[in-house]
């Protein structure tokens, strides 16, 4: 009677590892199956509005496609070249066609887009969901079907598309006609609302056949741009997944007003995010120390790995905060962030991360370093730093 009572409590323990051992390898497996579309990890590449706003040519985007490929981006997982506002012609054609401006692009689009696929790479452009687009250039509000076939016919693989000159007119429906009008052409083009957050796209992006949706306004290459924008981020996790991203705008890492700190720190918390990782500097004179974030692998990892859930704020003190993401494996990716202007002392538990409360093997990302921690975790903090482990479970 006792040893059988023992044997079922044997087995009963038995079944409960058995038990929580498969829904570990399960929730890894169903959470890295590799999904389909279009974007099934957040796209990586560049864009040229960050650094160059306006002052963009043919020239510009060759030599950066050719820089993608020589500074090692490409062979990281950065492929798409976006050329931002300003490639359009003042009018449409005589067809009434978007024309491209021809004295900055004389080759023409379809010739460019050729260029930068023979580099291994992908080309994205740039609309607007209006009737001009922010630059005042011609946009396609009302010509979704006639600028979605030109789109095709160039070769483009990526469309960003803008809000500026709207019309106050209903967001979802002038974003849903592009959706349908980018499907109708039969060619696979990434479509990426900038939305800037005004109508939760993050509630119907996909619906519209989105990939990825702007949450928020323009970042600025600034600190406090970054944090207001990282603020705005906090409660989207749950709209975010394969092929539906969250876009906390572009990366402004090596464009010199933040230090390289503030850059190390942005680069984190953007790959925490599963946010799309689009370089805004210039690809073609970068330092080693933006090479040195840019091409982090490990930090690009996190980015690209889906756990099932976007990485979230788990504690928030104010200027002191904690960031966690569940990885496919059931690790935990973890930021530890100071937004003070002074060195402070973070401490965090295992069991504040949903970590058993033991020690555990961890890697120290920007270190390259493998250390042990538990049951806390804890370091000191620049100003405006991180530390960003990956914690075993
Ligand atoms: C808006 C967008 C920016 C950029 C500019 C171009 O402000 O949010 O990302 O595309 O327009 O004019």
């Amino acid at each position: 009677m006792r040893r059988s009572r023992i044997t079922t409590v044997l087995c009963g323990l038995a079944a409960l590892a058995v038990f929580s051992a498969r829904s570990d390898a399960q929730r890894a497996a169903s959470a890295s199956s590799t999904p389909t579309g279009l974007a099934p990890t957040p796209p990586m590449g560049w864009n040229s509005w960050n650094k160059f706003g306006c002052r963009i040519d043919e020239q510009l985007i060759r030599e950066t496609a050719d820089a993608m490929v020589s500074s090692g981006m490409r062979d990281a997982g950065y492929k798409y070249v976006n050329i931002d506002d300003c490639w359009e012609a003042p009018a449409r054609d005589a067809n009434g066609d978007l024309a491209t401006e021809p004295t900055r692009f004389p080759g023409g689009m379809k010739a460019l887009a050729d260029y930068v696929h023979s580099k291994g790479l992908k080309i994205g452009i740039y609309s607007s969901a209006g009737t001009g687009t922010c630059q005042r250039r011609p946009a396609s509000l009302d010509h979704e079907v006639a600028d979605a076939k030109k789109f095709a016919e160039w070769g483009i693989d990526y469309l960003k598309y803008d809000n500026c000159n709207n019309e106050k007119r209903p967001a979802l429906e002038r974003y849903k006609a592009m959706g349908d009008a980018l499907k109708a052409t039969g060619r696979p083009i990434v479509y990426s609302l900038c939305e800037w957050g005004e109508n939760k796209p993050w509630e119907w992006g996909r619906t519209v056949g989105g990939q990825l949706w702007r949450t928020t306004g323009d970042i600025s290459d600034r600190w406090t741009s970054m944090v207001r924008l990282l603020d705005k981020q906090v409660g989207l996790e749950k709209y975010s997944g394969p092929n539906a991203w969250n876009d906390p705008d572009m990366l402004e890492v090596g464009n010199g007003r933040m230090t390289n700190t503030e850059y190390i720190t942005h680069f984190s918390l953007w790959a925490l995010l599963n946010a799309p990782l689009i370089a805004g500097n210039d690809l073609r004179s970068m330092s080693d120390s933006t090479k040195m974030i840019l091409m982090n692998r490990e930090v690009i990892a996190v980015d690209q790995d889906w756990g099932g859930k976007q990485g979230s704020r788990v504690r928030d003190d104010g200027e002191l905060q904690v960031w966690m993401k569940p990885m496919a494996s059931g690790d935990r990716a973890v930021i530890l962030l100071n937004r003070s202007s002074t060195p402070f002392h973070l401490r965090v538990t295992m069991k504040e991360l949903g970590l058993s409360s033991g020690q555990h093997r961890a890697r120290d990302v920007w270190a390259h370093t493998d250390v042990t921690v538990g049951p806390e975790v804890s370091a000191l903090l620049e100003p405006h730093g991180v530390k960003m482990y990956i914690i075993k479970r």
